[in-house]
């Protein structure tokens, strides 16, 4: 029977996107790739793979920039800690390393943020070291090709897909493997409607032959998502308005956002109206409501987000700690969450 890479490489010669991470050994560039492509379809990672390499070519330049202006690249994309670790990264190749960006396995996995993913492509693709790749493509394909029926997040799950993983893995190319593999679970065994009346590996797949396509990868855990309810209140007098950056060890740490009320529960207008912080806004001065907005839903990974913003007009504006007065035209040197920059750029506060 022939290798499974050998079919793989069939299809990848034919079907394999044009990528520019495909025509590089520079470990440096595999890895800016790999991070953004870890939560991130190829579509949406490819101009900020562009825009992130153009502007910080090499680790050195990465290293020597400041964290906001890496995060505002990073806007849009989410799980902002991947840019945070790779800063950290990158001072430490430059720290330590004598800013050359490692190609080996071993190496990569002590840096910030790499872990046995990142490590396994950078040193397959980079150096040709034999390390499998398995992300949720590669686990999708090999459940459903060889079957495994447990559910992929449990520990069993987990070791038997990697087992299976080293064992096809073509020793002789890793680095052309590892691509191919991820580029078929996203091209042709996606997770829907994948392409199996034209699938190579018909005569061999196992969920296809049984009818459990749609069925594999068996998942146990139902993601819970815990509810938080957020309150941006948009105080602006003029052209001016407030903004303060997000200090605390949670989601969109080092992002900027409007001054925030977040609460257990639910509350309503009058709540929203009579908090201290909006006195604390505009120290006591009149103040304009202009809107008070509807719930915007906003879902990551582990919460659901309710938001409303509440838009006010002062003749007192007032920053507290923390806090800083800006004009409109600077909105876009900040990096905000995606939330927020869509609805300052509804009230045409800011494009894009
Ligand atoms: N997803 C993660 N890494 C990838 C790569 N190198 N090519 C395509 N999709 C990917």
């Amino acid at each position: 029977m022939a290798r499974f890479s050998d079919i793989l490489y069939k299809w990848y010669e034919i079907y394999q996107r044009d990528l520019p991470w495909r025509k590089t050994r520079d470990p440096y560039l595999i890895w800016v790739s790999e991070v953004i492509l870890q939560q991130t379809q190829v579509k949406q990672g490819l101009p900020y793979y562009l825009r992130f390499t153009a502007r910080f070519p090499d680790v050195k330049t990465l290293a020597a920039a400041p964290e906001d202006e890496l995060l505002k690249l990073w806007e849009g994309l989410g799980y902002y800690s991947r840019a945070r670790n790779m800063h950290a990264a990158a001072l430490t190749v430059v720290e330590t390393m004598d800013g050359l960006f490692p190609g080996d396995y071993k190496t990569l996995r002590t840096l910030k943020g790499i872990g046995d993913y990142t490590a396994a492509a950078v040193a397959s693709m980079a150096s040709a070291e034999p390390w499998p790749v398995v992300d949720g493509n590669v686990t999708r394909v090999l459940a459903r090709h060889f079957g495994i029926t447990l559910p992929v997040d449990s520990r069993e799950g987990t070791t038997e897909i990697y087992h299976l993983a080293s064992q096809i893995l073509d020793p002789q190319d890793p680095g052309r493997h590892n691509q191919a593999i991820m580029e078929f679970g996203a091209l042709c065994c996606t997770p829907r409607q994948p392409g199996c009346s034209s699938c190579p590996f018909h005569a061999s797949c196992f969920a296809l032959q049984q009818d459990r396509v749609s069925s594999l990868p068996l998942k146990s855990k139902k993601i819970n998502r815990s509810l938080r309810y957020f309150y941006f209140y948009l105080a602006e007098e003029g052209p001016r308005l407030i903004i303060e950056k997000r200090l605390a060890n949670d989601i969109w740490k080092n992002l900027y956002q409007l001054p925030l009320l977040e609460t257990q529960l639910e509350i309503d207008d009058t709540q929203i109206l009579t908090h201290p912080l909006m006195h604390e806004l505009c120290n006591g001065h009149p103040c304009q409501i202009l809107e008070i907005s509807r719930p915007y839903q906003h879902e990551l990974t582990h919460r659901r987000i309710i938001a409303r913003f509440i838009r006010i007009q002062t003749q007192g504006l007032t920053n507290g700690e923390n806090r800083m007065i800006i004009n409109r035209k600077e909105i876009h040197k900040f990096a905000f969450p995606a939330l927020i920059r869509d609805y300052l750029a509804e009230k045409g506060l800011t494009t894009g």
